[in-house]
């Protein structure tokens, strides 16, 4: 009796330890977010110097999509020469089941040629491909991905601002992963081999449930306007919300009267939570006006335009995912609050002149 209990512990011990193995090596978290409900992609065809593209053409292989614009300044260069180490990663066998598509959605300025030998800079198998806006608006919302024409500068140039992720087509043509911007070679590298070994896990799937929350994207701002806007916000801004915007050193204390000395405008302080609409006309208008310490308004000294090159530089300032989120392309994790407390110093209370 009591040799049988102990067998029977014994098997389920040895279960236990089974399975326990089976957990620890069996399971691979991708670094990548996987989309709990793959997207069918698009049947479009686009342009590229080797001629029509469909992603159709590339099933039995993993297709790394990335859009952007070969005018780009930082982003997309970025994202694809981490692509290109990711592959070097790679065995010359597992590269060869992967191809990167850049698409352009700027079609106006970037050419199937000017795509072809942007592309070839980074990887020589890289393809660089874009078609008409609609052709593009198509694929673009299909993956629920996003961008933006900017406003021309006074030599009409512009920027686009655009999604940033690497999104991962499967062998049947399925977008079922996509990689954040910035996200590393290697963890590109370990989910690209993984995933040509075994696919997406099911179980993957349905662990990805909805907590997905940023979709970063590349807010690009026009140099010339940061250059404008920084000489006019040392004239107009600085004295109050100091040279480096970090704002008078003792903003965090709250006066007797509610008013409060100048926040800081660059990352640190809260300017960049505001809507573009929003600071814009903070600054037009004004803050608090009847209160001794305000924020005065600018509408009748300087123009919209400058205000917008000030605004500019403001958010020249801020990091990637505070200018996505100021352009509504992201949502905030909520962080645990943990405001370190405001220190409790005495105050000059005189009112600034501007
Ligand atoms: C005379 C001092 C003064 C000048 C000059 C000034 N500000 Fe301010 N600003 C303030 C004060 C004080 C506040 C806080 C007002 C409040 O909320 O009660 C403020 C608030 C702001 C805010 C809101 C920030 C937040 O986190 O709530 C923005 C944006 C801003 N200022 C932009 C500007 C810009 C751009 C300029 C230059 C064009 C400028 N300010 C010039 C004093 C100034």
């Amino acid at each position: 009796m009591k040799r049988g209990f102990l067998g029977l512990g014994g098997i389920l011990l040895g279960l236990f330890v089974l399975l326990f193995a089976y957990q620890t090596f069996s399971s691979y978290e991708f670094k990548g977010y996987v989309l709990q409900e793959p997207v069918k992609a698009p049947e479009v065809m686009l342009r590229s110097v080797e001629g029509p593209v469909r992603f159709a053409d590339f099933q039995k292989k993993y297709t790394l999509l990335y859009i952007g614009y070969t005018s780009c300044p930082d982003v997309c260069p970025t994202s694809l020469a981490n692509l290109k180490l990711a592959l070097a990663e790679l065995t010359p066998q597992e590269a060869a089941q992967v191809q990167v598509i850049f698409i352009s959605v700027d079609p106006a300025r970037d050419t199937s040629e000017a795509l072809g030998r942007y592309v070839k800079m980074f990887r020589q198998d890289f393809i660089g491909a874009t078609g008409t806006r609609e052709e593009i608006d198509w694929i673009v919302n299909a993956f629920g991905a996003r961008y933006t024409i900017e406003p021309p500068d006074e030599n009409g140039q512009y920027s686009v601002s655009h999604s940033a992720f690497t999104m991962v087509l499967d062998r049947d043509g399925y977008y079922v992963m996509n990689w954040e911007h910035g996200m590393s070679p290697t963890d590109i590298a370990q989910d690209l081999k993984y995933l040509i070994k075994h696919g997406i896990p099911v179980s993957a799937q349905i662990l990805a449930g909805p907590t997905y929350t940023p979709v970063v994207c590349a807010v690009t701002l026009v140099p010339a306007h940061v250059k404008n806007g920084q000489w006019l916000y040392e004239h107009h801004c600085a004295q109050c919300h100091g040279l480096d915007m970090s704002g008078n050193p003792q903003w965090q204390v709250e006066l007797a009267d509610g008013s409060r000395l100048a926040p800081p405008l660059n990352g640190t302080g809260a300017a960049w939570k505001y809507s573009p609409t929003e600071l814009l006309s903070i600054v037009k208008e004004g803050r608090n006006l009847d209160k001794p310490i305000h924020m005065p308004a600018f509408k009748s000294r300087i123009s919209d335009w400058e205000i917008e090159f000030i605004l500019s530089y403001v958010q020249s300032t801020w990091d990637v995912n505070q200018l996505n989120y100021q352009h509504g392309f992201m949502t905030l994790t909520p962080q645990p609050t943990s405001t370190p407390a405001a220190p409790l110093a005495p105050i000059i209370t005189s009112t600034p002149v501007p």
